[in-house]
């Protein structure tokens, strides 16, 4: 559910006229919708136990107005690095809200989080933990830590998006846990809190979650047995969102909330929970102008302003997202087969292959739905195109959450050394 619709024959965010703002901040532009932030982000932490801490997943969606409007909902974030963990801090989530994962955090980083005293490090691995360790112990701290567990399950997702089998990088492998909590144990630096898990992302089926929170409950069981004090229970992100309109829809987070509550019954532990993309994936939209229709011999193709690098995840994952047009189209209006194309000099830079849409012209809006997250955070300047700019809504009002940058800005981000300067 979003408040994305037509009112008056124009796409809207909430009461905000996506046409009236492609018209203020120039297009391409992303537009997310606080509303939406604020249901899923609800929805979803009215499906778990209420002492749980429910950490947004920064890595969706790292801008200040999207975290801003999570943290004061209550949300903290997970984090997988020290520029992450920064913006979660500017955007008011409290230290002891944000969990810190990631395969490769380095030193640096970890003297960060510690002198923030952020709630959680979820440890990937025994150098890490060994490295972890030496930190906190130069800081005379010790470091709250689960381990995550690599449990051998496939998420059935995108391969490029799964993290609990065996041949990926993500985890301890679960054969070797409890060897490595007992090591863990001898550190004096490491205070064990409990267990981790996170077997990937945009999973649409419920059962991989289920094998894989049984997987981790009965290690719990076993931890404790051998002596450890397991009070967390952190489960990771991963549950999908619909992106295609004629798909069956992913489960809801009542039905994931169930299977969470079966799987952890009698534990007493605090769960935590990861999502991105379940709370902002469909409270963004990516708005774009149709720059030209070009007919080809074999297809129509609908060149827009946006590009791969203002919205990767169709280049990188083939990964579907419905694209409407900011007029309302006529019922029963006749529909052309269009490749959504980008400007940028690769063919991967096409957004929809023989999609059907009402016809297009140049000057037309469209909006690419399900944008909100790993959109903007994405994005990158190649071919010198700065990246779209984002506004966030609430209700009527809205704000440019983040600014468009200049032709000027990109090239004032390089240097030319001394040796190349005119006139030396
Ligand atoms: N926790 C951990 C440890 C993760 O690695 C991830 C995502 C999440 C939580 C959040 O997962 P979510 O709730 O959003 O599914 N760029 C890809 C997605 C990469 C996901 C990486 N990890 C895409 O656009 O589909």
């Amino acid at each position: 559910m979003n408040y994305f619709s037509y009112h008056d024959g124009i796409l809207s965010a909430e009461g905000v006229s996506l046409a009236a703002l492609a018209r203020e901040v120039g297009t391409p532009f992303y537009c997310y919708s606080s509303a939406t932030l604020a249901r899923h982000y609800k929805v979803f932490a009215e499906a778990l136990p209420p002492d749980s801490l429910v950490a947004f997943s920064v890595k969706a969606n790292g801008n200040l107005g999207v975290l801003k409007t999570l943290a004061k909902l209550g949300a903290g974030a997970d984090v997988v690095s020290g520029g992450e963990l920064k913006k979660a801090r500017a955007a008011g989530i409290a230290a002891d809200r944000i969990v810190f994962s990631g395969v490769g955090k380095t030193k640096a980083e970890m003297r960060l989080a510690l002198s923030e005293g952020i709630y959680q490090f979820n440890v990937e691995s025994e150098p890490e933990l060994e490295a972890l360790n030496q930190v906190a112990l130069e800081m005379g701290k010790r470091a709250p830590v689960t381990l995550r567990i690599n449990p051998d399950v496939d998420a059935r997702t995108h391969a490029k998006i799964t993290t609990g089998t065996a041949e990926t990088k993500f985890g301890i492998p679960f054969d070797h846990a409890r060897e490595i909590y007992k090591k863990a144990a001898m550190l004096k630096g490491i205070e064990i809190v409990g267990v981790d898990v996170h077997i990937g992302s945009q999973i649409t089926d419920l059962e991989p979650f289920a094998d894989a929170f049984a997987v981790v409950a009965a290690l719990v069981k076993e931890l404790r047995a051998d002596g450890h004090s397991i009070s967390r229970l952190d489960l990771g992100g991963g549950l999908g969102v619909p992106y295609e309109q004629n798909n069956v829809p992913p489960p809801d987070p009542a039905a994931y909330g169930q299977v969470v509550a079966r799987a952890t019954q009698g534990l007493g532990c605090r769960l935590i929970f990861e999502p991105g993309r379940l709370i902002a994936a469909n409270a963004g939209v990516l708005v774009s102008e149709v720059i030209y229709v070009k007919q080809g011999d074999a297809k129509t193709f609908a060149i827009i302003d946006a590009g791969m690098n203002d919205l990767i995840r169709p280049a990188l994952y083939d990964s579907h997202h419905e694209i409407v047009p900011v007029r309302e189209p006529k019922v029963g209006a006749a529909r052309i087969q269009y490749d959504v194309v980008g400007p940028v000099c690769e063919t991967s830079d096409l957004f929809a292959a023989n999609r059907a849409l009402p016809e297009l012209k140049a000057g037309d809006l469209v909006a690419i739905l399900s944008a909100g997250a790993y959109g903007a955070v994405m994005a990158s300047a190649y071919n010198a195109r700065p990246p779209a700019p984002e506004v966030l809504v609430a209700g009527d009002d809205w704000g440019i959450v983040r600014a468009r940058q200049t032709h000027d800005d990109l090239i004032a981000q390089d240097s030319i050394p001394g040796w190349l300067r005119d006139g030396s």
